[in-house]
């Protein structure tokens, strides 16, 4: 188990299963090509060696700290110890800026009027909405370490969280660079806390689970969204921190790799590449027409930290990655891609689909692709409930048969 968030298509309930037909293949590393929050790369762990894949920043950067760290992240004493002062320098620097909003914010909170809530978020700082906001983020860019931090105050305040919570992301963000910048915690102990702090955003944000849209504050949901705002971001940082410990030893790790590339791009340049190759590839690619980087994009940008343009109601970032597979028109040619890479580099190659996926006549469609590449395809159907956490079709679990194809000569 890797970081414990939400995540749309997590194969954690499935992980055993797929592990179990990773287990066929002939010893030698497991390719995740798709890897997400890696539930496949956990049950396979320590077997074989897991190199993880994801376009995305912040899967592959949890990847990173779950199958190749050195260690575990610093125990909470020590992160109190180090990280307090940078915390409360960047905190108070912010909250004497935004004094004046913070106090409307906490009067709405406690009023628990529908009105009073609304209108103090749409009082609160915002570059996708105040041209002033914006000019100062604009000119951010180029200067991403200005003291304070404010990155998530002026661009996600009075949405995805409140205006505290947001100033206590920034503080906790400016207080792990600074520790790295004096050398007092390594790249990867800083990796630790980033991805910690992915996990207590997530813990606190106003969403169904995914950062695609915030929810509205409504009579019937008033009382919910007030307790969440009140939630501590520092408090959950630290617990989320206690809980996170890198997969298997150290020396099963040292012969893991993590990527963060297109699939089928990182197909070609392997096969260009001399040297070790995985036994068995496992693709488990989007199957819906909802892209990863729209719903997840509030973590790349927590991952990046570059004050990012802010677009619509769910304050996208513009340069979102476009899966292929996330498309009607593209998928079928992008599998076939998949498959041919994948026979390709001489490994076998496991799929999981489910029966409603984009990609039309799944069975069929995908049994033709992998026997027009491999002597041998099986498949095995499972009954399963997805997760689609509130995404563009609005239903939070459905039954569907997902489909594990197995490929290998
Ligand atoms: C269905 S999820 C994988 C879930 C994962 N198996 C798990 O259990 O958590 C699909 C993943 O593919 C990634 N992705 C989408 N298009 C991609 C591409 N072209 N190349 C690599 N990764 C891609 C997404 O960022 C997402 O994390």
């Amino acid at each position: 188990m890797t970081l414990n968030v939400s995540y749309m298509g997590t194969k954690r309930q499935l992980a055993d299963q797929v592990a179990d037909v990773i287990a066929l293949s002939a010893d030698g590393p497991l390719l995740d090509l798709f890897a997400g929050m890696c539930a496949v790369g956990s049950a396979v762990a320590p077997d074989r060696n897991v190199w993880c894949n994801d376009v995305q920043w912040f899967a592959s950067t949890v990847a990173r700290s779950f199958f190749t760290s050195d260690g575990r992240p610093l125990d909470r004493e020590t992160c109190e110890e180090l990280l307090e002062e940078p915390f409360e320098e960047n905190r108070d620097a912010l909250i004497q800026r935004f004094r004046a909003h913070l106090n409307r914010e906490n009067e709405a909170l406690t009023a628990a009027s529908v009105q009073r809530f609304r209108a103090s978020d749409a009082a609160m700082p915002n570059c996708g909405t105040s041209l002033y906001f914006d000019k100062e983020r604009r000119r951010l860019t180029t200067n991403k370490c200005e003291f304070p931090y404010r990155l998530f105050s002026i661009t996600y305040a009075g949405g995805y969280f409140g205006l505290q919570q947001a100033i206590d992301i920034d503080s906790i963000r400016y207080a792990i660079d600074t520790r790295l910048k004096t050398r007092q915690i390594t790249t990867e102990q800083h990796r630790w806390l980033l991805i910690g702090l992915c996990q207590a955003a997530s813990k606190v944000a106003n969403t169904t689970g995914h950062f695609a849209q915030y929810l509205k504050v409504k009579s019937t949901n008033i009382r919910r969204l007030a307790r969440q705002r009140e939630r501590s971001i520092y408090g959950e940082w630290l617990a989320c921190i206690e809980e996170m410990k890198p997969l298997g030893t150290k020396r099963w790790r040292q012969g893991n790799e993590v990527t963060k590339s297109d699939a089928v791009k990182l197909l070609k340049e392997m096969a260009k590449k001399e040297g070790k190759l995985p036994a068995v590839i496992y693709a488990d690619p989007p199957y819906t027409d909802d892209q990863y980087s729209r719903y997840y994009h509030l973590y790349e940008t927590l991952i990046l930290y570059d004050y990012p343009e802010s677009k619509g109601m769910g304050r996208y970032r513009p340069d979102r990655f476009v899966s292929l597979f996330s498309s009607k028109q593209s998928v079928e040619k992008e599998m076939k891609l998949l498959v041919e890479g994948v026979a390709h580099l001489g490994s076998d190659i496991v799929i999981s689909y489910p029966g409603n996926g984009l990609l039309s006549d799944t069975k069929n469609t995908l049994r033709q692709l992998i026997k027009s590449s491999y002597n041998h395809c099986n498949i095995i159907e499972i009954d399963h409930r997805h997760s689609s956490l509130g995404a563009s079709k609005g239903v939070q679990k459905h039954s569907v048969t997902e489909m594990l194809f197995r490929g290998y000569n």
